[in-house]
């Protein structure tokens, strides 16, 4: 392998803990000049170093923009040399848990709520953006498991993890249909011998106003009784999330939007308009409520 192309070498051949003793041999000559001069010295470095910091902070920023960007940047990362220089910058975040742990995580949110159905959810495994889960107990084969997939499952999977983007349902049998006894039959009142008829994540779409009130590149908030929401329209897709930031929960309306992204007046968090996905921090997003235009009104469904 030659050296320009050895990962351990740099275009001269030398090694990241070659370069690293050369700096230390340089820095150790330094400790013989006058307090002026490793004063003028220190200077010039943390200049340097800032420049270098802010450049990379924005080149992080393009490529996580991009579809497929994080992908390569946790790539770039496993490289010694990106991880030691993006470290020595402060601009790595501190590890946190893998992607399973973080997926079993937010299933573990939704089991309170499956459980009042005698139900439960097993992830299967992770295969890249998708991760495969098993509706166990009650919840496994019941008429409303799409439903309760899609609004419960899903819903807490991509809210917490933005490496996925889909969520797909495993099936061990034939589905079948769930009785049971002494339950309710939601919508329709109760009684004993009744069946479940509707999922533990059904939720009700609420009116939220005019639809041409919510314009192309523009966000508005919208005051419901269950939460307050910001609406905008994206390519033409009317889109809902919660009205306040991941970072310290200030609203969101006053913010602008460019380019699909959307950007908060306070401290400049920045949000994909089309997922929620959080440029600015990997580890946080705003989750996406569902909407819909029902003749001329915005309806959404708000999570909580
Ligand atoms: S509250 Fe939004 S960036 Fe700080």
């Amino acid at each position: 392998m030659s050296a320009e192309s050895s990962p351990k070498a740099d275009a001269s051949g030398r090694s990241l803990e070659q370069l690293v003793a050369d700096l230390e041999r340089l820095e150790a000559i330094t400790e013989g000049w006058s307090e002026n001069q490793r004063a003028t010295l220190s200077a010039v470095r943390s200049t340097l170093e800032a420049i270098q910091a802010e450049a990379f902070r924005r080149i992080i920023r393009a490529v996580k923009a991009r579809p497929e960007g994080m992908a390569g940047l946790r790539e770039a990362v496993d490289d010694p040399w990106v991880f030691n220089v993006l470290h020595y910058h402060g601009l790595l975040a501190a590890p946190g848990p893998s992607l399973v742990e973080r997926v079993e995580a937010a299933l573990a949110s939704v089991r309170p709520m499956l459980a009042q159905h005698d139900g439960d959810v097993e992830l299967v495994g992770v295969e890249g953006d998708t991760a495969k889960v098993r509706l166990v107990g009650s919840c496994d084969g019941c008429a409303f498991q799409d439903a309760t997939l899609r609004d419960g499952v899903e819903a807490a999977v991509l809210a917490a993890v933005p490496e996925i983007t889909k969520v797909r349902l495993v099936v061990a049998e034939a589905p079948k249909l769930v009785r049971l006894e002494g339950r309710a039959r939601m919508g329709s009142g109760s009684g004993s011998g009744a069946v479940i008829e509707a999922s533990p994540f059904s939720r009700p779409w609420i009116d939220a106003g005019a639809a041409e009130a919510v314009r192309e590149g523009e966000v508005v908030a919208v005051e419901l009784d269950a939460a307050s929401v910001l609406l905008t329209r994206h390519r033409g897709e009317i889109k809902a999330f919660p009205n306040a930031c991941t970072h310290l929960g200030m609203p969101l309306e006053g913010g602008y939007v460019e380019d699909g992204v959307l950007t908060c007046p306070y401290h400049g968090f920045r949000y994909r308009l089309d997922s929620g996905e959080c440029l600015t921090a990997p580890d946080v997003a705003l989750v996406c409520y569902p909407a819909r235009v029902e003749g001329e009104r915005v309806q959404v469904q708000v999570l909580t």
